[in-house]
Order: C-alpha cells, then sequence, then structure tokens
C-alpha cells in the first residue's frame, strides 16, 4: 500500500482491522497466513535506475525501510486512522526523531507538566542546545489552554501518569485551530481507548512498548500522522539516527496489535473493579482511576473514552511503609513498565518521578506512599487478594 492512501475500511477496532491494515496471505507467494519476518537488511534496487534516483520509501536498507516494519505501521496507521505511521526502536526514539525533525530555534513548545519524565529531560536537554522558546503548563488546565495564544507545538498526554489527570483535549484543539499543532502521546490509552487524530491532533505518539505490543518482550514506538510532508521529515530523521524498529520487534508488536482490543479491555475492567475495592479499603487514602467519579477529570473521561478507562491505577497508602507493602506483593511483581499482560507496581515519587524538584512532586500529589499499579490479565480475584494481604502485613 502506498502511504498517504489508507486502505482500511473496516470500523471497529479488532483484529479485522489490523488485518486488513496489514498482511493478507494472497500477498504471499505461498500464501502464509501470519505475515512473514523479512530479516534482509539489503534489497535488491527493482531496476537499476533506482540505483541512482533512490525514493523515500523504497526498499534497499533495513535503517531506512523493512518489509516487516512496513505492516507494522500500515496496521497502526489503521488503528489511528492516520494516512501513515514509523515505528522506532523505543517510544524515547519514536518523541526525540519527533522533536529533532521539527523543533528549531523559533520555535515554541509547550508540554503538559504531566508528561513521561524522560519526555519532559528530552525537551528541556534539547532546549539547552538550541534555545527555542520552552514553557511546561498546566494542570491547571487552564494554563494549558493559555498556551494555546503563544505556542505553536503543544505536546499532552492522554492519560497522564501517575495521576492519570486527562487534558481537555477538545477545548484545547479547538483553542489551538490553525495557529498551534498538538502532538498527543497516547501511549496510556492506547486507540482502543481513543484515537486522537480523528479529532483534530497533529500528530499521535505510542510508546509500543506497553499496549501496543502487550507482553513486556519487546521495545518501541510508533508515530502516526495525516500529512505526507511530516512523514518524510520524520522519516529522514528516523534515517539519520538509525532509531527504525527492527523486524523482529516489529514482529512482536503486529502480532500484539491483533489482540489489542481483547487485552485493553479486559484490563480496564480488571483496573475499574481493582480502583473500585481500593477505594473502600480503610489503608488507602486515595484512588486515582478516570473511571471513579471521584477522579477530578472523569466526566470529561467519560465523553473522551468509549466506556472503558484503561488498566493503570494509582493510590496513596495512608499509612505504612510503601517498600515494605511491594515486597508483600505475591503475584504482582514491582517492576516498571505498564500494559503487560503481568501485573506491576511501582513507586513513582522513587521511580518515574524521582528527578523532579520535592515542591514539583508535592503539587502533583506525587507523595512517598503512592502506588502505581498496571493491571494485567491475571484473575482480578487473585489480585485483590494478593493486594490484601500487602496491604494488612504493610
Ligand atoms: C507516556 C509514555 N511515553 C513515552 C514513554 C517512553 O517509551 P519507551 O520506554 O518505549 O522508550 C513512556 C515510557 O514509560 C511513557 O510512559
Amino acid at each position: 500500500m502506498a502511504r498517504g492512501t489508507s486502505r482500511c475500511t473496516g470500523s471497529s477496532l479488532d483484529s479485522s482491522l489490523v488485518w486488513e491494515g496489514s498482511w493478507r496471505p494472497e500477498r504471499d507467494p505461498v500464501g502464509s497466513i501470519i505475515p512473514p519476518i523479512y530479516l534482509s537488511a539489503i534489497y535488491k534496487y527493482p531496476d537499476e535506475d533506482k540505483a541512482v534516483k533512490p525514493v523515500v520509501g523504497d526498499l534497499k536498507y533495513s535503517r531506512e525501510n523493512n518489509p516487516t516494519v512496513l505492516l507494522l505501521e500500515e496496521s497502526y496507521s489503521c488503528l489511528e486512522g492516520g494516512k501513515w505511521a514509523l515505528a522506532f526502536n523505543s517510544g524515547m526514539a519514536a518523541l526525540a526523531s519527533v522533536m529533532l525533525a521539527h523543533v528549531t530555534p523559533k520555535s515554541r513548545v509547550t508540554i503538559a507538566r504531566l508528561v513521561y519524565g524522560a519526555t519532559r529531560s528530552l525537551l528541556a536537554s534539547l532546549w539547552k542546545r538550541i534555545r527555542f522558546d520552552y514553557n511546561v503548563s498546566g494542570p491547571p488546565w487552564e494554563d494549558l489552554l493559555d498556551a494555546a495564544e503563544y505556542s505553536d507545538i503543544i505536546l499532552v498526554e492522554t492519560i497522564a501518569n501517575p495521576t492519570l489527570r486527562i487534558p481537555p483535549l477538545h477545548e484545547l484543539l479547538k483553542a489551538c485551530r490553525d495557529t498551534c499543532r498538538v502532538i498527543v502521546d497516547n501511549t496510556f490509552a492506547s486507540p482502543i481507548l481513543f484515537r486522537p487524530l480523528e479529532m483534530g491532533a497533529w500528530l499521535v505518539v505510542e510508546s509500543s512498548t506497553k499496549y501496543l505490543s502487550g507482553h513486556n518482550d519487546v521495545a518501541g514506538g510508533l508515530v502516526a500522522g495525516q500529512d505526507m510532508d511530516d512523514y518524510k521529515r520524520i522519516w529522514e530523521w528516523r534515517r539519520l539516527l538509525g532509531t527504525a524498529q527492527q523486524p523482529l520487534d516489529a514482529y512482536l508488536v503486529l502480532r500484539g496489535l491483533k489482540t489489542l482490543h481483547l487485552r485493553v479491555e479486559r484490563a480496564s475492567r480488571s483496573a475499574l473493579e481493582i480502583a473500585k475495592w481500593l477505594e473502600r479499603h480503610p489503608k488507602v487514602s486515595k484512588v486515582y482511576y478516570p473511571g471513579l467519579p471521584s477522579h477530578p477529570d472523569h466526566d470529561y473521561a467519560k465523553k473522551l473514552f468509549n466506556g472503558i478507562y484503561g488498566g493503570v491505577v494509582t493510590f496513596e497508602l495512608s499509612n505504612g511503609d510503601p517498600i515494605r507493602f511491594l515486597s508483600r506483593l505475591r503475584i504482582i511483581a514491582p517492576a516498571p513498565s505498564l500494559g503487560g499482560g503481568e501485573t506491576l507496581a511501582t513507586l513513582p515519587y522513587y521511580s518515574s518521578h524521582r528527578g523532579l524538584p520535592e515542591e514539583e512532586k508535592a503539587r502533583l500529589g506525587i507523595t512517598p506512599r503512592l502506588v502505581r499499579l498496571s493491571i494485567g490479565l491475571e484473575s482480578v480475584e487473585d489480585l485483590i487478594n494478593d493486594l490484601n494481604e500487602a496491604l494488612r502485613h504493610g
């Protein structure tokens, strides 16, 4: 399929759309139901002309393009409703390539205060080099909406770690109109909850290390968009930096996409049940989950998402030692990351957000007793029992 011309006709976000977006057995000389993994690093020029006139997107060298990676890109662009997608070897590689492709000394870039720590560090490091106009803004979300007045690029996350705040995307995109371009990191939501390009976002970025691949066995990143000039610019930076996804890894992400809708739905339903249970527990002082009416962005989440709210739940222990709590867990593993089949627990104060100044952590509600859970695919009863035992002895 030529990029820029969508072949996706399916409407539901299930495996038929992923299937249709990428592989068909008719494409293969032996009718393979599963796409092959093309390990070849180099490809023969289709004709001699191409040896002297290479074209962006031609197959010739795996750092530039690879057939397995292209299949993943077709599938993901279908899932996000984009015209193109590019696959990277991590979420950070995707974000770095996008930023290097677009940020110049004249840029006016705003990021939401709650974005992933490494994303914040990436922008801060870039700013030290090229001194563009750089701002960190919101929550409160009014501040982020004001940023539409003075920014030309705004980066937000659909659900922001660790308190799972949801920026007012409708209002932000309306405020931006033609004057600023909005990049949405959709990692915590995945296209199953929400598709930012449909609403007018400029680019959607995801760490495919998380829900998209879904098995905690591969690192990756994906970017999708609508405009082919953006595609060419980001593709060129991916080529120069060597940040393209490798074929075996691309295959694993592609395989993960086929079960994405099942996994996200199951994790979201378990997460809601666990969040409600935690809210009633005497040793828990606060629960953050967008599916709970007590969450500050619940009403907006109801409007934005299609009835499910993702697999991440964050809560605060009312007392006790959070490290001892983690050590008492038997099924849930204390480990970073999210979106896989295994339920994981982290302490954001000591891990993802440890680099923030104390007053910033306090302002964002990131206390030492905050625990973030990424709910996996285990039985919800087993997970609740595990949490109960750890809370009892923690
Ligand atoms: C929201 C978000 N964006 C981007 C990233 C970076 O992705 P990766 O770890 O695949 O580089 C992460 C990693 O946790 C993340 O949580």
